[in-house]
């Protein structure tokens, strides 16, 4: 790029916003799949995201309907500085009148990799300076954050439009003993295939997140419906507009849950988190959610689709006790589930190998900072009753 190139976005006259979903790895090709079922065409993908293409309008229909994206960022400027004089000059250039409201705090989140400029708050400094500084942080004042990447001395400057991360629905005030990120629920979902027409159960439902995203998805209910975004509070935002996009979202949603939808977890603290997350998300009565050990599943009649996130330990001494809770799993699922399908997420092959159930891996992730595997199979039919 030559020294004086600037590439920069005024929202007043771009025709769209060059827009990235950021995901966590390996859920990337679910969240484009996503976009497209929006009508957004979706870019190019990399590890932790999707890049896209946007009117304002389909930016806020990202946010709303997105269920494994954890944020959605607007590409602002990219330019060239090799010192902080020249990414001062640079960045005063940024319309950021367009972008930061008056009594909005700005926040730099800085990356910096191969180049002159390292030193992250000394960037974020410059940066606030170039913005006018924005208001000064502090209780209540709303905070607008900024992501700042700087590779081979090439900056590319985005601004946050979601807020508080996406897997923040706001119904899940009560968590269970290891409860599963949203979004990663969500992706389970939707790279099991399940529909919303055959039955859902979840043995492990802990917090109720699988079940809770489940009828989310079968009722048509966006995930973002009861949350709030940063870009409500950029300069400009069409309120209204956006009030009209989402009452039509509100009149789309399906008055109740045409399958079951199960959740059964051993723990009574769990089961009761899950019905109060339930309650919050609108579902309570789309999810049939009890105390019963998985010895007890009776699933109701399928076949349909299993999908967990059974308990995998990191402790000496649980791997033979998780080895016998697999087995026993399993043997439930051939007995009471055969030709269902059973989607889960696995971090141990010799925990998921005691299923005794063929698996295929989907795709790798992280969960909580730990590789998981999502994998996936057809249970066949038990040789004796279990
Ligand atoms: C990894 S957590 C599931 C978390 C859940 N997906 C959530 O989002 O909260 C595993 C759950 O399995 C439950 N569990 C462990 N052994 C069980 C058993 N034998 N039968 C039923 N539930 C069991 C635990 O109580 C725990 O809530």
């Amino acid at each position: 790029m030559p020294v004086d190139a600037f590439v920069t976005l005024s929202r007043a006259t771009a025709a769209s916003l060059e827009c990235w979903a950021v995901t966590a790895p390996g859920v990337e090709r679910l969240a484009a799949a996503e976009l497209e079922r929006l009508g957004i065409a979706p870019g190019a993908t990399e590890v932790g995201g999707v890049a896209f293409a946007a009117s304002m309008a389909q930016l806020r229909q990202a946010n709303l309907w997105l269920r494994t994206a954890s944020r959605v960022v607007v590409r602002l400027a990219s330019f060239h500085a090799s010192t902080f004089h020249e990414l001062e000059r640079r960045a005063r250039r940024v319309p950021w009148a367009e972008w930061l409201a008056p009594g909005t705090a700005a926040e730099f989140s800085v990356t910096s990799h191969k180049s002159k400029l390292y030193h992250q708050r000394a960037i974020a400094e410059r940066l606030a300076g170039a913005a006018g500084g924005g208001a000064p942080p502090g209780d209540g004042v709303p905070v607008q954050l900024f992501l700042v990447r700087l590779v081979h001395d090439e900056v590319t400057l985005s601004i946050d439009s979601s807020g508080a991360l996406l897997h923040q629905r706001g119904y899940r005030l009560e968590g269970g003993k290891a409860p599963l990120r949203e979004t990663l629920a969500a992706a389970l979902l939707l790279a099991s295939g399940w529909d919303g027409t055959t039955p859902l159960v979840d043995p492990f439902c802990g917090s109720g997140t699988i079940p809770i995203e489940a009828a989310l998805l079968a009722r048509r209910i966006p995930p973002g419906l009861h949350r709030a975004f940063a870009f409500e509070r950029w300069p400009g935002h069409d309120a209204a507009a956006w009030e009209v996009e989402r009452e039509a979202a509100r009149a789309a949603i399906r008055a109740c849950a045409e399958v079951p939808i199960v959740g059964r977890d051993r723990d009574a603290g769990a089961v009761a988190a899950a019905r109060a997350n339930a309650a919050r998300a609108g579902v309570e009565d789309d999810v049939d959610l009890a105390q019963a050990s998985v010895s007890a599943l009776a699933p109701p009649a399928g076949p349909g689709h299993v999908v967990t996130n059974p308990p995998y330990g990191v402790r000496i001494g649980d791997a033979a006790r998780l080895r016998d809770l697999y087995a026993r799993l399993g043997q439930v699922l051939r007995a009471r589930c055969a030709g269902w399908t059973l989607t889960l997420l696995g971090t141990d092959r010799r925990l998921t190998g005691a299923l005794g159930i063929p698996l295929t891996s989907r795709l790798l992730t992280s969960n909580g900072g730990v590789r998981v595997q999502l994998l996936s199979g057809r249970v066949g039919a038990a040789k004796a009753s279990a």
